[in-house]
């Protein structure tokens, strides 16, 4: 049973942690992450030949070990991202490609450690390719095509059709493969991300669209790429994508592919949110509990400094409380829950265009803890310093056992990069 549908009111452990015993490591606002949970996520991938974490979704340090101690590969979007790859051991060249560079520009850092350590790249601009092409011709590439349609949870996520940034439009695949042939370039990989949380129905349509692409470009092709985009069940009524279905359909356009080409081709699959979102929990304690009007408020000590995607997207995410008072009730409230940001729209409990609702929840008193889950994925990664708040620290449970992957930020770090001048 997932932790949406096994929506309890009242928690007592985290991945069989007390959470008295996590609270007495860090001060709240705190991550937890349950380590078995993500290697769960990676071998419910195993099917597919590659599995590609994109690691976006949640890239300290300790989670992408992980993945690599339990075979998959990471996709990067940056230089940073790259460089975390390094730094946990990953290396720049391999078969398969232990690091691949996702983009659709170069910045002028990206470009050079592409370059320097000749990290693999899939190119989302013909720009990319000719940048690429002239400081490094004879290279391979894998090419990401927009398939003209895109779709996900929110209009935020949707990463294909024309309003999207993302991806060499399907129309210009062949300009983009006579640049390739100008610079020597070899196109190894097809790659389609559609979009973040999104459905079986859609991602289904990508098979065919690759298909057609993949055709175009020929038997130079040794990978194709389906992206990531599988949802998780945020709200009971939402479910998983049948993954047995989904990789059926992709390995019937694959053996077609090969038998066309004559060659076997790898299949890669791409997720962030599957690998790590039910993973991870925010814990928070509420710090003020007031009536405005007929409205009750649960103030708690995490903001959208370290959640950002109910304000950004109007995301659901599960809520238990984990009782400290002494004092019991039974009553459940309707509340809206909000954090010490100075920004109205600092709420967790609202839908997309900021409108504020409120969630069941049980009667709390002053320093219980609120507990946001599935808030593994694109949570502690989004997190800022606005109103000065530092980063959230970082727990990891594994075999039972507790582990700080990383420390609250202090207000030294918070500030070291800032200068006075005289
Ligand atoms: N591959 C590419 C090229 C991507 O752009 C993304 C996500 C992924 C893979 C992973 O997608 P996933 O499997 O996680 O759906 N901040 C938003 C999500 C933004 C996703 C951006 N790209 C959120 O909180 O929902």
């Amino acid at each position: 049973m997932s932790a949406a549908s096994s929506h309890h009111l009242l928690r007592n452990q985290i991945a069989d942690i007390p959470i008295s015993q996590l609270a007495a490591k860090v001060n709240t606002p705190f991550y937890v992450y349950d380590e078995q949970k993500i290697i769960e996520r990676i071998n419910d991938l195993k099917a597919f030949d590659v599995v590609r974490y994109a690691q976006k979704a949640c890239s300290n340090l300790a989670i992408l070990d992980i993945c690599r101690r339990n075979g998959a590969v990471v996709d990067a979007v940056s230089t940073g991202e790259i460089l975390r790859a390094e730094a946990v051991g990953f290396s720049a060249s391999g078969d398969p490609s232990p690091i691949v560079y996702t983009a659709d520009i170069f910045d002028l850092s990206s470009l050079e450690l592409v370059l320097d350590r000749g990290i693999h790249t899939n190119c989302g601009s013909p720009d990319m390719l000719t940048q690429l092409g002239q400081k490094a011709p004879g290279r391979s590439i894998t090419l990401r095509i927009n398939p003209g349609f895109g779709h996900g949870h929110n209009q935020k996520t949707n990463t294909g059709g024309s309003q999207s940034k993302h991806g060499i439009w399907h129309s210009e695949l062949t300009d983009c493969l006579r640049i390739a042939e100008k610079y020597n370039l070899r196109v190894t990989g097809l790659h389609m991300h559609i979009g973040s949380g999104t459905d079986l129905e859609h991602l289904a349509q990508v098979v065919t669209a690759m298909e057609q692409a993949a055709r175009e470009v020929g038997s130079s092709l040794d990978t194709i790429s389906a992206g990531g985009g599988l949802p998780i069940p945020y709200q009971t009524e939402e479910s998983y994508v049948d993954l047995e279905a989904y990789f059926q359909l992709w390995d019937a356009a694959r053996k077609r592919l090969e038998s066309q080409f004559g060659h076997s081709l790898r299949l890669e699959i791409e997720p962030g949110r599957y690998l790590v979102a039910e993973a991870g929990f925010l814990v928070a304690e509420i710090r003020a509990i007031k009536k405005m009007d007929k409205n009750w408020f649960y103030l708690v000590d995490a903001g959208f400094n370290d959640l950002a995607r109910p304000i950004l997207y109007g995301s659901h995410h599960p809520m238990t409380i984990y009782r400290r008072s002494a004092e019991k009730t039974n009553g459940l409230r309707e509340v809206i829950v909000g954090g010490p940001l100075c920004e109205s729209g600092d709420i967790f409990t609202q839908k997309e265009g900021g409108f504020v609702c409120t969630r069941s929840l049980p009667e709390a008193q002053l320093g219980d803890l609120l507990i946001i889950e599935c808030a593994g994925a694109y949570g502690a990664v989004m997190g800022s310093n606005y109103n000065s708040k530092p980063l959230a620290a970082e727990l990891l449970v594994r075999d039972g056992q507790v582990f700080t992957i990383r420390e609250r930020q202090t207000f030294a770090q918070m500030t070291a990069a800032e200068h006075i001048p005289d």
